[in-house]
């Protein structure tokens, strides 16, 4: 499909069908489609220099980007990597950690210790931290042997506990896993505050990063949050580690960075990481720091707090998720859970025993189709529960969005799961599917 315009959180297809963005393309439109600021920022940066080589030379975008970005950041967080997108920002973050422990004298230290169902890109750096399944699995022998714990992911705890039973053993397993690896070999430890695409917006639970923070701390471990998609306001603070109050050593971030106007990723390292480094980051892209890139980065964040979209996500996103757990009276509503205008919503065949749907049934595919049949755009992944059986969308429009257009998302994605549960009915029946 071709889409030929966007306003605000809306988009048009070249045959005229209006859609609304119930997901920001895939979590990155932060502030929505068609905002003149910052195409005034490319044009301008355009005319005056659209390119410089970031090994020998520098541009005012770029530096006016790092120090925006590194006043939005956590306060030790101060010192900006500019690179093209989030792959190319999570394994910077590895390269990064990789380098500090060598400016300490700590050569053996190098691998990332990851989660099962996380994301971290599809580039092999970023796929080996990857904990999704689906996207490994052609590459396996490809990959680098990075160890990955279980993920926080309470409504199918690895655990076998329930939120009264928790003793963050999911967290616990951390400290395991970097003993059985040996601590003179660990590096880092990278994780999504919210677990994106692959778990369906899942925060991890209360007191979990803190836990990680002490954990890290007493291996010499750098903590690493991937706030790719948690960025920028997303889930309604400015990045979503705030939310349990730690600090991370290093914040790999994109998408809402630029908004998705071009490309743009970012590594902030802390003062601790960035104080380490004798020699500079030996690491860089052609088009790391692009001038261009930078001035949209700083016109996004500009716009982001003249129109207080990080308050703005918080207060709304209470009311998406309130008006979201109405959908529980539908039979394959399984869980719904967020954080600011950051929410999924995991499908079951059976509520009471959480089974998913087979795959074959494709289930939050058809949901999509649905919701696109009815102009709605969400965003959907197979694979919640294990890699391969599951299902979940993901929700989370531009910060922009008002009350009454969320109210219209809630009620297009209501008729829309009803269809794809009557079909799925149709087509597979109850009891053989
Ligand atoms: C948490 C997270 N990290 C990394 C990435 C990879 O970013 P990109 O697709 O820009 O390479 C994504 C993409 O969805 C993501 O959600």
């Amino acid at each position: 499909m071709t889409l030929v315009k966007g306003e605000g959180v809306y988009v048009w297809d070249a045959e005229g069908n209006r859609y609304i963005d119930g997901s920001s393309g895939p979590v990155c439109v932060n502030i929505g489609y068609g905002v003149e600021e910052v195409a005034d920022a490319i044009a301008r940066q355009m005319k005056e220099i659209a390119y410089a080589h970031s090994s020998r030379f520098t541009a005012e975008s770029v530096l006016d980007c790092a120090e925006k970005l590194a006043r939005f950041t956590p306060p030790s967080l101060n010192r900006v990597f500019f690179c093209s997108g989030g792959s190319e920002a999570t394994e910077a973050a590895a390269k990064m950690a990789r380098q500090y422990h060598l400016e300490q004298g700590d050569a053996s230290r190098y691998k990332v210790v990851a989660r099962w169902q996380s994301y971290h890109g599809n580039t092999l750096g970023a796929l080996s931290m990857s904990g999704n399944i689906a996207r490994r699995r052609r590459y396996e022998p490809m990959l680098i042997d990075f160890p990955h714990i279980p993920p926080a992911y309470c409504y199918r705890c690895w655990f076998g506990k329930t939120r009264d039973s928790c003793d963050l053993d999911c967290a616990w397993a951390l400290d395991r896993e970097i003993r059985v690896v040996g601590s003179k070999y660990a590096s880092a430890f990278i994780a999504e505050p919210v677990v994106g695409a692959t778990l369906g917006t899942v925060p991890a639970p209360d007191g979990y990063f803190q836990v990680i923070r002490e954990i890290c701390d007493e291996h010499g471990v750098l903590f690493i949050a991937d706030e790719v998609m948690t960025g920028f306001g997303r889930t309604g603070r400015n990045f979503g580690i705030e939310h349990w109050g730690v600090e991370p050593d290093i914040i790999a971030t994109a998408k809402g960075l630029s908004s998705g106007y071009l490309p743009l990723g970012a590594v902030v390292a802390s003062d601790k990481v960035y104080e380490a480094f004798g020699d500079p980051f030996a690491h860089g892209h052609t088009y790391g720091s692009h001038p261009v890139a930078c001035a949209i980065g700083a016109a996004v964040i500009d716009y982001i707090e003249k129109h207080r979209l990080v308050q703005r996500s918080a207060e709304l996103g209470s009311y998406l998720l309130k008006r979201l757990e109405a959908l529980h009276d539908h039979s394959s509503v399984g869980d719904v859970r967020g954080l600011g205008l950051f929410a999924g919503i995991e499908f079951v065949r059976d509520k009471e025993s959480k089974e998913p749907f087979p795959p074959k049934a494709k289930f939050s595919h058809r949901v999509l189709e649905r919701c696109m049949g009815n102009g709605l755009l969400v965003y959907p992944m197979m694979g919640t529960v294990d890699g391969v059986k599951g299902d979940h969308i993901q929700v989370a429009p531009p910060l922009v969005v008002t009350r009454p257009q969320i109210d219209e998302i809630v009620g297009l994605l209501e008729r829309s799961i009803a269809e794809a549960e009557g079909e799925v009915l149709r087509i597979f029946g109850g009891a053989s599917m």
